[in-house]
Protein backbone atom coordinates (compact mmCIF):
# COMPACT_ATOMS: atom_id res chain seq x y z
CA UNK A 1 0.00 0.00 0.00
CA UNK A 2 3.10 2.70 0.95
CA UNK A 3 4.75 1.76 -2.25
CA UNK A 4 1.42 2.47 -4.12
CA UNK A 5 1.28 5.74 -2.45
CA UNK A 6 5.15 6.56 -2.99
CA UNK A 7 5.06 5.43 -6.66
CA UNK A 8 1.60 7.56 -7.17
CA UNK A 9 3.26 10.82 -5.40
CA UNK A 10 5.86 10.13 -8.09
CA UNK A 11 3.58 10.14 -11.13
CA UNK A 12 2.02 13.06 -9.89
CA UNK A 13 5.05 15.19 -9.22
CA UNK A 14 6.64 14.13 -12.72
CA UNK A 15 3.16 15.05 -14.30
CA UNK A 16 3.59 18.79 -12.79
CA UNK A 17 7.30 18.58 -13.48
CA UNK A 18 6.14 18.26 -17.58
CA UNK A 19 4.02 21.21 -17.68
CA UNK A 20 6.56 23.52 -16.71
CA UNK A 21 9.56 21.78 -18.70
CA UNK A 22 10.82 23.76 -21.79
CA UNK A 23 8.74 22.35 -25.13
CA UNK A 24 12.21 22.09 -27.05
CA UNK A 25 13.62 19.47 -24.64
CA UNK A 26 13.64 15.82 -25.56
CA UNK A 27 12.55 15.94 -22.30
CA UNK A 28 9.42 18.41 -22.90
CA UNK A 29 5.59 18.20 -21.76
CA UNK A 30 3.11 16.42 -24.56
CA UNK A 31 2.28 19.78 -25.45
CA UNK A 32 0.83 19.51 -29.12
CA UNK A 33 -0.87 21.00 -31.36
CA UNK A 34 -4.66 19.87 -31.44
CA UNK A 35 -6.41 18.82 -35.07
CA UNK A 36 -8.29 22.09 -35.03
CA UNK A 37 -5.13 23.77 -34.68
CA UNK A 38 -3.54 22.01 -37.39
CA UNK A 39 -6.68 22.84 -39.95
CA UNK A 40 -6.12 26.37 -39.34
CA UNK A 41 -2.33 25.97 -39.72
CA UNK A 42 -2.96 24.50 -43.03
CA UNK A 43 -5.39 27.22 -44.00
CA UNK A 44 -3.31 30.04 -43.07
CA UNK A 45 -0.53 28.48 -45.42
CA UNK A 46 -3.01 27.44 -48.17
CA UNK A 47 -1.57 23.95 -47.97
CA UNK A 48 -2.59 21.97 -51.00
CA UNK A 49 -1.39 19.21 -52.70
CA UNK A 50 1.44 21.00 -54.42
CA UNK A 51 3.18 21.52 -50.92
CA UNK A 52 6.44 19.68 -49.37
CA UNK A 53 5.71 20.40 -45.65
CA UNK A 54 7.61 19.66 -42.35
CA UNK A 55 6.77 19.83 -39.27
CA UNK A 56 10.00 20.14 -37.05
CA UNK A 57 9.41 18.88 -33.92
CA UNK A 58 6.55 16.92 -34.80
CA UNK A 59 5.26 15.48 -31.99
CA UNK A 60 3.04 12.80 -32.05
CA UNK A 61 1.87 13.74 -36.17
CA UNK A 62 -1.28 15.52 -35.34
CA UNK A 63 -0.08 18.09 -37.77
CA UNK A 64 1.35 15.87 -40.37
CA UNK A 65 -1.22 13.52 -40.66
CA UNK A 66 -4.04 16.42 -41.02
CA UNK A 67 -1.92 17.99 -43.42
CA UNK A 68 -1.78 15.19 -45.77
CA UNK A 69 -4.77 13.73 -45.18
CA UNK A 70 -7.09 16.04 -45.13
CA UNK A 71 -5.28 18.93 -47.51
CA UNK A 72 -3.25 16.36 -49.63
CA UNK A 73 0.25 17.46 -48.94
CA UNK A 74 3.82 15.74 -48.85
CA UNK A 75 4.57 15.66 -45.23
CA UNK A 76 7.59 15.18 -43.14
CA UNK A 77 7.90 15.52 -39.72
CA UNK A 78 11.35 15.54 -37.52
CA UNK A 79 11.11 14.24 -34.25
CA UNK A 80 13.99 13.72 -31.87
CA UNK A 81 12.07 12.08 -28.96
CA UNK A 82 11.94 8.54 -29.43
CA UNK A 83 8.17 7.88 -28.11
CA UNK A 84 6.54 10.72 -29.60
CA UNK A 85 8.62 9.52 -32.81
CA UNK A 86 6.96 5.79 -32.21
CA UNK A 87 3.55 7.57 -31.64
CA UNK A 88 3.49 9.45 -34.96
CA UNK A 89 4.98 6.12 -37.04
CA UNK A 90 1.96 4.18 -35.57
CA UNK A 91 -0.35 6.91 -35.98
CA UNK A 92 0.61 7.46 -40.11
CA UNK A 93 0.34 3.39 -40.62
CA UNK A 94 -2.99 3.36 -38.79
CA UNK A 95 -4.16 6.21 -41.02
CA UNK A 96 -2.94 4.42 -44.35
CA UNK A 97 -0.49 7.41 -45.37
CA UNK A 98 3.00 5.88 -45.45
CA UNK A 99 3.48 6.38 -48.70
CA UNK A 100 2.47 10.81 -48.43
CA UNK A 101 4.18 11.12 -44.75
CA UNK A 102 7.54 10.52 -43.78
CA UNK A 103 8.84 10.68 -40.40
CA UNK A 104 12.28 11.09 -39.49
CA UNK A 105 14.06 10.36 -35.77
CA UNK A 106 16.36 12.78 -35.58
CA UNK A 107 17.54 16.60 -34.81
CA UNK A 108 15.79 18.85 -36.95
CA UNK A 109 19.24 20.69 -37.17
CA UNK A 110 20.68 18.22 -38.82
CA UNK A 111 17.37 17.79 -41.56
CA UNK A 112 18.69 19.65 -44.80
CA UNK A 113 15.25 22.02 -45.57
CA UNK A 114 16.02 23.14 -49.23
CA UNK A 115 13.00 20.94 -50.21
CA UNK A 116 10.59 22.25 -47.79
CA UNK A 117 7.61 24.64 -49.69
CA UNK A 118 6.11 25.29 -45.74
CA UNK A 119 7.26 24.48 -42.36
CA UNK A 120 5.73 24.63 -39.29
CA UNK A 121 7.24 25.03 -35.97
CA UNK A 122 6.37 25.22 -32.55
CA UNK A 123 8.99 25.76 -30.41
CA UNK A 124 10.29 28.18 -27.75
CA UNK A 125 11.95 31.68 -29.25
CA UNK A 126 15.50 30.63 -27.97
CA UNK A 127 15.19 27.36 -30.59
CA UNK A 128 13.61 29.63 -33.32
CA UNK A 129 16.19 31.90 -32.82
CA UNK A 130 18.86 29.15 -33.62
CA UNK A 131 16.70 27.90 -36.32
CA UNK A 132 16.67 31.24 -37.90
CA UNK A 133 20.42 31.33 -39.23
CA UNK A 134 19.29 27.44 -41.15
CA UNK A 135 15.64 29.16 -42.39
CA UNK A 136 17.92 31.84 -44.08
CA UNK A 137 20.43 30.03 -45.69
CA UNK A 138 18.17 26.99 -46.64
CA UNK A 139 14.98 27.55 -47.32
CA UNK A 140 13.93 28.80 -50.97
CA UNK A 141 12.53 31.67 -51.76
CA UNK A 142 8.49 31.99 -50.96
CA UNK A 143 8.94 29.03 -48.43
CA UNK A 144 6.32 29.76 -45.90
CA UNK A 145 7.01 29.70 -42.09
CA UNK A 146 4.25 29.27 -39.62
CA UNK A 147 4.99 29.24 -36.28
CA UNK A 148 2.51 28.81 -33.65
CA UNK A 149 2.55 31.26 -30.14
CA UNK A 150 5.89 32.10 -30.44
CA UNK A 151 7.15 35.32 -32.76
CA UNK A 152 10.07 34.80 -35.13
CA UNK A 153 12.30 37.71 -36.13
CA UNK A 154 11.25 37.78 -39.73
CA UNK A 155 8.98 40.13 -41.33
CA UNK A 156 5.18 38.93 -40.58
CA UNK A 157 3.21 38.45 -43.67
CA UNK A 158 -0.31 37.43 -41.99
CA UNK A 159 -1.39 36.70 -38.67
CA UNK A 160 -4.46 34.34 -37.01
CA UNK A 161 -4.94 35.67 -33.97
CA UNK A 162 -7.32 33.52 -33.11
CA UNK A 163 -5.39 30.28 -33.34
CA UNK A 164 -2.30 32.26 -32.44
CA UNK A 165 -0.38 31.39 -35.46
CA UNK A 166 2.12 33.80 -37.68
CA UNK A 167 3.00 33.35 -41.25
CA UNK A 168 6.69 34.02 -42.40
CA UNK A 169 7.66 34.16 -46.33
CA UNK A 170 11.52 33.46 -47.24
C1 LIG B 1 6.04 21.83 -28.32
S1 LIG B 1 6.30 20.25 -29.03
C2 LIG B 1 5.40 20.47 -30.57
C3 LIG B 1 4.99 19.14 -31.18
C4 LIG B 1 4.25 19.26 -32.51
N1 LIG B 1 4.96 20.07 -33.48
C5 LIG B 1 2.88 19.81 -32.29
O1 LIG B 1 2.70 21.01 -32.59
O2 LIG B 1 2.00 19.08 -31.80
C6 LIG B 1 8.03 20.37 -29.56
C7 LIG B 1 8.54 19.06 -30.12
O3 LIG B 1 9.85 19.29 -30.64
C8 LIG B 1 10.64 18.15 -30.35
N2 LIG B 1 12.05 18.59 -30.43
C9 LIG B 1 12.70 19.45 -29.61
N3 LIG B 1 13.96 19.66 -30.03
C10 LIG B 1 14.11 18.93 -31.17
C11 LIG B 1 15.18 18.76 -32.11
N4 LIG B 1 16.35 19.39 -31.95
N5 LIG B 1 14.98 17.97 -33.18
C12 LIG B 1 13.79 17.33 -33.37
N6 LIG B 1 12.73 17.45 -32.52
C13 LIG B 1 12.88 18.25 -31.44
C14 LIG B 1 10.18 17.72 -28.96
O4 LIG B 1 10.51 16.38 -28.70
C15 LIG B 1 8.66 17.95 -29.09
O5 LIG B 1 8.00 16.81 -29.59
Amino acid sequence: MLELIFLSIIIFLLLILSWVWPPNSPWAPWWRTNRKTARAICKLAEISKNDIVYDLGCGDGTFIITAAKEFKAEAIGVEIDPSRFLISKIRICLNNLSSKVKIKRKSFFNEDLSQATVVVIYLVPKTLEKLLPKFKKELKKGTRIISYKYKINLRLEKEDKKNNLRLYVI
